[in-house]
């Protein structure tokens, strides 16, 4: 559990340099912290489609999942303007459709929780179930705001 927690310490971290360093850097740096927050999702989901395919257990997915939930909500600071220049793959997209990109984070973070939920209540079903949606989500924003 302190893995996930330690990956949002370190977006955190990235995020605030932001706020204080040269434009070039912080650019950099957001991306960084970004990429960060995404290679923890990546983690999150093996760590829940583990449990899934091997049936359980759902306390497994509670804190992967949180932690997609909580980096959700923290999905769209780390995409200031101007932050699709550099060593990334954000689609100038994102800023062209803001509110767009807005809900896909926001739909991501409502199929985690419901995923939190599911796992609670120990129902496998249910998890299987929000595990995909999750997942859908996760690609209903990469579809239309990120370069393959
Ligand atoms: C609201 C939009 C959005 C959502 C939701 C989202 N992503 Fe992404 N993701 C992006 C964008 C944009 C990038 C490209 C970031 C960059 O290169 O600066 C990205 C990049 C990534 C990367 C590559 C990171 C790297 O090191 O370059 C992975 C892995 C990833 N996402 C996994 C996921 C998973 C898994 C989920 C769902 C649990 C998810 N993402 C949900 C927008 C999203």
């Amino acid at each position: 559990m302190a893995k996930w927690h330690k990956v949002f310490l370190a977006a955190a971290i990235g995020a605030a340099i932001v706020s204080t360093g040269g434009y070039a850097v912080a650019q950099a740096d957001v991306i960084k912290a970004r990429k960060a927050g995404f290679q923890m999702n990546k983690d999150a989901m093996a760590a829940i489609k583990k449990a899934v395919d091997a049936g359980g257990p759902a306390t497994a997915v509670v804190a992967p999942a949180e932690a997609i939930a909580a980096w959700a909500a923290k999905i769209p600071a780390h995409f200031p303007k101007g932050s699709d220049q550099g060593d990334t793959k954000a689609k100038a997209d994102i800023w062209a459709k803001w509110s767009d990109f807005e809900k896909a984070a926001k739909a991501n973070e409502e199929a985690a929780v419901k995923l939190v939920a599911a796992a609670k209540a120990g129902d496998m079903d249910a998890v299987k179930a929000g595990f995909g949606a999750v997942g859908a989500s996760c690609g209903g924003c990469h579809k239309p705001f990120r370069n393959d």
